[in-house]
């Protein structure tokens, strides 16, 4: 077992770390004002070839992997996370089920826009009443001659304000039992028929677009269906388990963030004559933050790894986005206290990072649903 990264992925690494530190950081609190991220990060993020970092060389991408993917997250997310959120749903819920499961056709249409940030993807599942029961969704797709009719509302769509193509999975088969009935599709949101709705006004993450899109009547080419009908759902949930360990290493970026903050407050902040940091119930707090950090930083690559290698990652990644979502919101809370009244103003960082954590506890599968796919897998 090597725990060393090569040149390559060290490489990678400090490119996004520089970039984070002196690009995104200082306009972190400005992309939370203003909710929405400025127009100039999208095309340094192209320049730096981050939109297609997991899309293979001959698609215009960087043809890396998810551990590389992991580590660049990991940077973006410990200074703007809702530019980190932007970038881990494009690369691991829209590229990732393209490379996996599309055509060639499909992925010659679709991969270059993607990988050069022309084209922003989102990713179209969550309905009002099918969230956790991803299965019970009632989006309907009905064939008519050679086409689709594409029929339903989505919500809590990530990037729905700022995309231009969606994976969006559908109903295709009413008779069988409700896992079994659906397909996926690659829908351009200009097709006639598609309507971004309302934008979400949200606790953290507020430069990251989230939206409802409608579907009326959109009609798709038989081209559209992405992989084999009536296996969309296998499609969504292996997608999910690229996408889990997206946000396991948002987490860790954020928990990162609130360490550092941590331990430069408690070295700065006297009280009782010293400053803070000299105080055990200071140093306990620190050394417990680092060390989940730590940990959820060992789970996350090895499910990027095993993800790499080709094998089946949904236990792997369930752990790691479930303890690693659980150490970024003990590392804010702890951070925030550390601070005092101040971390409970927008004067301090850590405002902004508290909100930011709690949603990794909450999106591309809440915490319980992550103790459903471990206890499943390890009683099976
Ligand atoms: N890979 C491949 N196939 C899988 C799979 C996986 N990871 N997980 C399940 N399947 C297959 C199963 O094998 C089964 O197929 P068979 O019937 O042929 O055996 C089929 O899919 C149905 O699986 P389940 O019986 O496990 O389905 P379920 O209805 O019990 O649901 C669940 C399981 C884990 C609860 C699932 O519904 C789930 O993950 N829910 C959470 C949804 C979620 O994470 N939403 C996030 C939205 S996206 C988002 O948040 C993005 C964002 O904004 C950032």
């Amino acid at each position: 077992m090597d725990f060393q990264l090569t040149e390559e992925q060290r490489l990678v690494r400090d490119m996004a770390r520089d970039f984070a530190q002196n690009e995104l950081l200082p306009r972190a609190r400005k992309h939370d004002e203003q909710g929405r991220i400025d127009p100039e990060v999208f095309q340094m993020i192209a320049e730096l070839g981050l939109w297609g970092l997991t899309i293979g060389e001959e698609y215009g991408g960087a043809g890396l992997g998810n551990l590389e993917l992991s580590l660049v997250l990991e940077e973006i997310n410990a200074a703007c996370a809702a530019t980190g959120v932007t970038l881990s749903v494009h690369n691991s819920l829209l590229g990732a089920p393209i490379k996996r499961f599309g055509t060639k056709e499909q992925m010659q249409k679709y991969l270059p826009g993607l990988a050069s940030g022309e084209t922003i993807g989102c990713y179209c599942l969550t309905e009002p009443n099918a969230g956790s029961d991803a299965a019970a969704l009632v989006t309907t797709a009905k064939k008519d001659g050679d086409e689709w009719v594409l029929d339903g509302t989505k919500v809590w769509v990530t990037n729905g304000g700022i995309a231009k193509l969606a994976i969006v999975y559908a109903r295709t088969n009413q008779e069988v039992s409700k896992a079994k009935g659906i397909s996926a599709f690659l829908v351009p949101l200009d097709t006639p028929g598609v309507k971004i709705g309302k934008t979400e006004k949200k606790t953290g993450i507020r430069g990251s677009s989230t939206t409802e899109i409608l579907f009326e009547g959109v009609r798709l080419p038989a081209d559209a269906l992405l992989g084999e009908e009536n296996k969309g759902f296998m499609i969504a949930m292996d997608t999910l388990d690229g996408g889990r360990i997206g946000i396991a290493s948002q987490s860790i970026g954020i928990g990162r963030a609130c360490l550092e903050a941590s331990v430069r407050y408690a070295k700065e902040r006297e009280q009782f004559g010293r400053p803070i940091g000299d105080f055990q119930a200071i140093q306990w707090k620190i050394a417990d933050m680092s060390t989940r950090i730590d940990a959820a930083r060992l789970l996350t690559h090895r499910a990027a790894l095993i993800r790499d290698a080709g094998d089946r990652v949904s236990e792997a990644a369930a752990k790691a986005k479930l303890f690693a979502s659980q150490s970024a919101n003990f590392a804010a809370d702890e951070c925030l206290q550390i601070h005092g009244g101040a971390g409970y103003t927008d004067d301090f960082e850590v405002e902004r990072l508290f909100r930011d954590a709690r949603i990794t506890e909450i999106y591309e599968g809440a915490t319980d649903i992550q103790r459903i796919v471990i206890a499943r897998s390890v009683m099976a």
